[in-house]
């Protein structure tokens, strides 16, 4: 059986650590947004939106694990519409999916006028990734979260899929990385920062001249 085919349900525990229903953490964090979060287009800042889904999805996962959860990884963060000044902005955030130590939480932006009755729209949407931690810093277990309707389901598998991704890409590169090393090619782009360009041959020693000077 794949880990795709595994959600887990109301009566799974994992060793001594009962499940947590999606429900019990879900958070909204909504803010009304401001001339001072303008960019240099006059529009909402995405780094502005971004710590914002970093608040909420934050405190989703402390909420879930019960203590303090450090962000390990932001992915996937789209920035669908152009945030304004004087919108009102709804970040929502759930756990989606639970390893060991690590929460996948997933945030959806959605943006309406402060002072109109009109149905909020998407802006954005995000995935984060939460190590719970100890007092040391040190990662430390999870309860598994407990998917409770169609859509939890959905996003738990989905998110079964880019935490594959994520593993399989941070391998790979890691892979790829030894071997550039292993064969001296690293000392080589070490020696091209130095010399300002590409060089032939082995990598040199640094000579202490600037790059392109006689
Ligand atoms: C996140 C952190 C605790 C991971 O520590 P570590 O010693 O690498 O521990 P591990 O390798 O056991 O990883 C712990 C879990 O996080 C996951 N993880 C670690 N780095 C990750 C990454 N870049 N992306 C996705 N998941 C990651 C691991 O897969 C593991 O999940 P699991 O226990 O559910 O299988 C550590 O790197 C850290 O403290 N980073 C700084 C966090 C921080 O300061 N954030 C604020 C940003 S300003």
């Amino acid at each position: 059986m794949t880990d795709q085919a595994h959600i887990p349900t109301g009566t799974l525990q994992t060793g001594d650590i009962p499940g947590k229903p999606t429900s019990a953490s879900r958070t909204t964090l909504s803010h009304i947004m401001t001339g001072s979060d303008t960019n240099l287009l006059g529009t909402v800042h995405g780094g502005v939106i971004m710590k914002l889904v970093d608040d909420a999805a934050g405190a989703v996962a402390g909420r879930h694990s019960g203590g303090p959860a450090v962000t390990a990884s932001m992915d996937e963060m789209v920035f669908l519409e152009p945030v304004r000044v004087g919108d009102l902005v709804h970040v929502k955030a759930q756990v989606n999916w639970t390893g060991r130590s690590s929460m996948e939480v997933g945030v959806r932006v959605l943006a309406e006028r402060w002072n109109e009755s009109t149905p909020a729209t998407q802006v954005g949407s995000a995935y984060l990734v939460f190590a719970a931690v100890d007092a040391d810093g040190k990662p430390r277990r999870v309860p598994p979260v407990v998917p409770e309707t169609e859509r939890d389901r959905r996003r738990y598998q989905e998110a079964q899929i880019r935490r594959t991704h994520r593993l399989a890409r941070r391998r790979a590169i890691k892979e790829l990385r030894d071997r550039r090393a292993a064969e001296g090619l690293d000392a080589r782009a070490d020696a091209e920062d130095r010399h300002g360009g590409p060089t032939r041959g082995p990598a040199r020693p640094v000579t202490g001249r600037a790059p392109g000077r006689r």
